[in-house]
């Protein structure tokens, strides 16, 4: 992506930012930071964890948290869409994520605490661009009848599902990573801190 080498980390967290706002224009879906409750900002560059409050998330509907710098992707999946994760083993490169990064408590297909909220960093395990949120079934740009939704990376065009986890035949290797998370309540999740450990 940066033949230059100028800066390149700066470059990317740009692109990542650039494409969160491309993806709310594009399908018309509200996908806001969510800035409250952090602490400084001297303690979030060293890792400090992040709350976000997401109550008011709807199912199909997905929001960016900041964490030591990173678009992390929180998406409330619907029935259907969790129903579609076992439909497309044999598309995927990792489908167990058995070479993928996750914590040691997060398994299966759906790749979350719970079920219907996937907690993924927004960052493609390629180059680092920032994927797209695809939600459509079928979209046509992206293999038609075969697309169950997901995202997808415009940098080289690598696919992930619902699960973060990355179609064979793309340049990405593996799949999105889980970060470390836990629930405080039922309605705020923490990013940063494990949940044995919280
Ligand atoms: S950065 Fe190359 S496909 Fe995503």
């Amino acid at each position: 992506m940066s033949s230059d080498g100028v800066n390149t980390g700066r470059r990317r967290f740009l692109t990542a930012a650039t494409s969160v706002v491309g993806v709310a224009g594009a399908v018309g879906i509200a996908v806001p930071f969510v800035g409250s409750w952090n602490p400084s900002a001297k303690a979030k560059a060293a890792g400090a964890p992040v709350k976000a409050d997401i109550s008011k998330l709807e199912p199909g509907q997905m929001v960016v948290v900041e964490w030591r710098g990173k678009p992390v992707y929180v998406v409330h999946r619907t029935e259907a869409q969790l129903a579609s994760l076992d439909l497309l083993t044999g598309e995927l490169k990792d489908p167990e994520s058995l070479v993928s990064s996750q914590p040691d408590y997060i398994e299966g297909a759906a790749r979350a605490l719970r079920p219907e909220m996937l907690v993924v960093e927004g960052l493609c395990t390629h180059l680092g661009c920032a994927p797209k949120f695809r939600p459509e079934v079928g979209a046509a740009d992206l293999g038609g009848d075969a697309w169950l939704g997901g995202f997808f990376c415009p940098c080289h065009g690598s696919k992930f599902d619902l699960s973060g986890r990355v179609y064979a035949g793309v340049p990405a290797s593996t799949n999105l990573v889980v970060p470390p998370y836990s629930y405080e309540t039922e309605s705020v999740l923490v990013i940063g801190v494990d949940t044995e450990a919280a």
